[in-house]
């Protein structure tokens, strides 16, 4: 049986990591800026994390929600308190686009509407409403099109006032990344997503900030859309969330009412799950990873904003956009053959960094300096 072929591979086969360090089959050590596509939150293989998994497979690994499990409890509580929003509600789930999914559906069953607004640029996942509401027709099949979202452009006030005056009273939601990621390390501005907050609560329409890529610490505050000093109706988070264990999560302010049967999943919220997602949040805690993301973040981005080859540089914390001229594109496949350090890209020429929040100096400086040899080639 053949592995159904839709990823494009870098032929590295990663056997062992530690912290922000991977090595691969051949025991060449790489520099992970990467974090497996922002996943890696505490960093790899961190013994708290570790060992809390492994006490835990140890008892119980899953039972479904037929049962009390004491840990989703546990769970919401170190959430709330830790993302500063102890009164909203937690519903766990697996992935990012399950939690956007679940998002936008409670959004509907909530004020009973259908009308989405999405931005241009926007990726919120794979699954039916989560992929409709991505701005990217090709990964769109023809049963997932609908008319029911509206795609405005990003940071645009005018033309969301516009649609909010002549469809308010339709709109189920409007749906936002603090900043963009697949869309190049786009940042919603601080204004842009108050007026958001403003005609939402005006209209009755909800309030979803993906939180997927840009929340859970990686920009200094936990949700991105907290540097506006705004309250989302719904935030969706997973990646970060538990380091490599597949979770996700809608946090759900109390206005929205559950019923019995109205969401579900038979693996969210399972007990290792659970125990994974706690480690991170008591390492985050522990360690104040959200303080690093902000001072490295701070100083990886003042530092490159001083390189004139590089065209702009974008985004908060440790989540950077590093955007290239097109004579430069080769650099960050260079920075993986000739420097072995890990990056992500977004089209057309944006070098990513989403490392793990627990970075240090050393390895931003290690970075710098392999961007400047690799800068100087080209
Ligand atoms: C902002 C955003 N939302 C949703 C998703 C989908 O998450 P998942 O791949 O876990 O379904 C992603 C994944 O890259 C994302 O970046």
């Amino acid at each position: 049986m053949n592995l159904f072929d839709v990823y494009p591979i870098n032929p590295i086969t990663i056997t062992s990591a530690q912290g922000s360090t991977v090595w691969d089959a051949q025991g060449n050590e790489y520099l992970d800026l990467y974090g497996g596509h922002a996943v890696i939150s505490i960093g790899h293989t961190h013994p708290h994390y570790v060992k809390r998994l492994t006490d835990q497979l140890n008892r119980i690994g899953f039972y479904s929600n037929s049962v009390e499990i004491p840990l989703q409890q546990q769970l919401a509580d170190l959430l709330g308190r830790v993302s500063g929003k102890d009164n909203y509600q937690l519903f766990l789930c697996n992935s990012g686009a399950e939690a956007n999914e679940n998002a936008l559906k409670l959004a509907s069953f909530h004020n009973g509407r259908k009308k989405i607004v999405a931005f241009k640029g926007a990726f919120h996942g794979r699954t039916s409403l989560a992929v409709a509401a991505t701005d990217n027709p090709k990964i769109i099949a023809p049963v997932n099109r609908t008319d029911n979202v509206i795609f405005l452009p990003h940071n645009d006030v005018a033309a969301l006032e516009q649609v909010f005056s002549e469809q308010g009273g339709d709109i189920c939601a409007v749906i936002i990344e603090g900043i963009q990621g697949v869309g190049g390390i786009q940042v919603a501005s601080d204004a842009f997503l108050r007026r958001i907050r403003e005609l939402t609560t005006q209209y009755g329409a909800v309030f979803v900030a993906d939180s997927v890529q840009c929340g859970y610490g990686r920009t200094g505050r936990f949700y991105s859309h907290d540097h506006a000093g705004v309250h989302a109706d719904i935030y969706s988070m997973a990646k970060g969330m538990g380091n490599g264990f597949p979770i996700g999560a809608i946090a759900i302010s109390p206005a929205i009412k559950p019923s019995y049967g109205m969401l579900g999943t038979t693996f969210g919220g399972n007990h290792l799950a659970c125990a994974a997602a706690l480690a991170v949040l008591e390492v985050m805690d522990k360690e104040d990873l959200m303080g690093n993301a902000a001072a490295i973040g701070a100083y990886l981005t003042d530092e490159l904003r001083k390189f004139d080859r590089i065209r702009e540089v974008r985004g908060r914390g440790l989540m950077i956009g590093i955007d290239l001229p097109e004579e430069l594109a080769v650099v960050r496949k260079d920075l993986l053959a000739k420097n072995r350090i890990f990056t992500g890209e977004a089209k057309p020429n944006v070098i990513r960094l989403l490392p793990a929040l627990s970075i240090t100096k050393n390895h931003a400086d290690r970075f710098l300096e392999a961007l400047e040899e690799r800068l100087k080639d080209v």
